[in-house]
């Protein structure tokens, strides 16, 4: 079995934070989104993996992965350039692959529980294809699947604009090599993309068994500012916390945090967890980090509270009053007006940021 990792895509509902990379590289819990898909690879015995770039930020993904080696994987790059869709993604692979079943992880999905029972469902059985679902909410979302009866795949529909089926498709696929020649007979959808659910509708079409996966663990889809405030959540709900930090007398760090080996807290700084601390950053005076956010490297917070949030790093945060569910991109520098005058908010805001003051 090989893995099929896409981290192409333009990320537009990640702007501004993919102006500068690609949204796979988009930390949670002071993770990239992409190494959590590795990782499940790894986990699911599969060391081969194809890595699918697109025209940006191709150097910041191969910089962060290279070889693979430190992850104990062995990684190809594949350049599919424009997004012209999933399914051209993953047909980029076909030589890559050769005769293999392969899996297929979309490198901005997060799933608590990875990707092993997926993949021995589908050796179970006789299957040229597998799929993962979950019950959505906003089935209009995602890729859904209508099931018959017996729980059998019957059609696939990309974000429908009518009810389908609440059972969203979760972006990890497997297949049989025989899915490329089906993708190479696909023609662009009316949003100018080649499906990867119309790639399936067809096996279901000429009869081949499709098996489909019901996930039970959480399971995000981080396309959006708010999913991953989410996934930041839900990751560092399961952490257990190492303080390695240097925590001064007068600090107080309560809770599960994890607090980098280089961190600091000082000046009677409060931190409560569920929290993440990365390497070189200082939380100082009058400062108080709350449950559910992680502050990459080299950032200082000061005379703030931060609640729910997510600060990628290399960061200056030393302003008053409460920041909450916000993200913040690398290099940010969010400072008090207090004394200046006039009295006013001063903003240098970049392309499609959004600001709620
Ligand atoms: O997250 C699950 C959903 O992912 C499924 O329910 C949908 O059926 C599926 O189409 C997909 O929908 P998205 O709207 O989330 O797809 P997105 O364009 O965000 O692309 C998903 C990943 O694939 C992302 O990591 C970028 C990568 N990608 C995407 C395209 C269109 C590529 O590498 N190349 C591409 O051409």
């Amino acid at each position: 079995m090989k893995g099929v990792l896409l981290a192409g895509g333009t990320g537009t509902r990640l702007r501004p934070i993919t102006h500068t990379g690609p949204k796979q590289l988009v930390p949670v819990a002071n993770k990239p989104v992409i190494q959590y898909a590795i990782e499940d690879l790894k986990q699911a015995e599969i060391q081969e993996i194809a890595v699918v770039l697109g025209n940006k930020g191709q150097e910041d993904v191969q910089q962060f992965l290279g070889d693979g080696s430190w992850l104990g994987v062995d990684i190809t790059y594949i350049v599919q350039g424009e997004p012209l869709g999933i399914a051209h993604a993953v047909g980029c692979a076909k030589e890559f692959v050769e005769d293999d079943p392969f899996v297929v992880y979309l490198g901005d999905n997060l799933l608590r529980d990875g990707v092993v029972d997926l993949v021995e469902s589908f050796q179970a059985g006789d299957f040229t294809a597998g799929i993962a679902l979950q019950s959505v909410d906003d089935p209009s979302r995602f890729g859904v699947a209508e099931l018959d009866e017996d729980g059998q795949v019957r059609r696939l529909v990309e974000k429908p604009d009518e009810f389908v089926s609440d059972l969203a498709l979760v972006g990890i696929y497997v297949f049989s090599p025989s899915i490329f020649e089906i993708i190479e007979g696909l023609t662009p959808s009316d949003r100018g993309e080649l499906e990867i659910t119309e790639a399936i509708d067809v096996l279901v079409d000429s009869g081949e068994k499709v098996d489909s996966h019901v996930v039970k663990g959480w399971w995000k889809d981080t396309g959006k500012p708010e999913d991953i405030l989410e996934a930041n959540r839900l990751v560092l709900e399961s952490h257990t916390g190492s303080q390695n930090g240097v925590i001064e007398e007068d600090a107080e760090v309560t809770g599960s945090v994890e607090l980098h080996k280089t961190a600091e807290v000082r000046d009677g700084a409060v931190v409560r967890g569920p929290v993440s601390i990365n390497r070189g950053t200082v939380i100082r005076a009058g400062a108080y980090v709350g449950p559910y956010t992680s502050i990459g490297p080299n950032t200082v917070v000061e005379g703030v509270h931060v609640e729910n949030s997510v600060i990628v790093g290399d960061s200056t945060i030393t302003t008053d009053g409460r920041i909450v569910d916000s993200l913040i991109g690398r290099g940010a520098a969010v400072t008090s007006a207090r004394d200046l005058l006039p009295e006013g908010r001063r903003l240098v805001v970049g392309e499609n940021s959004k600001l709620k003051l």
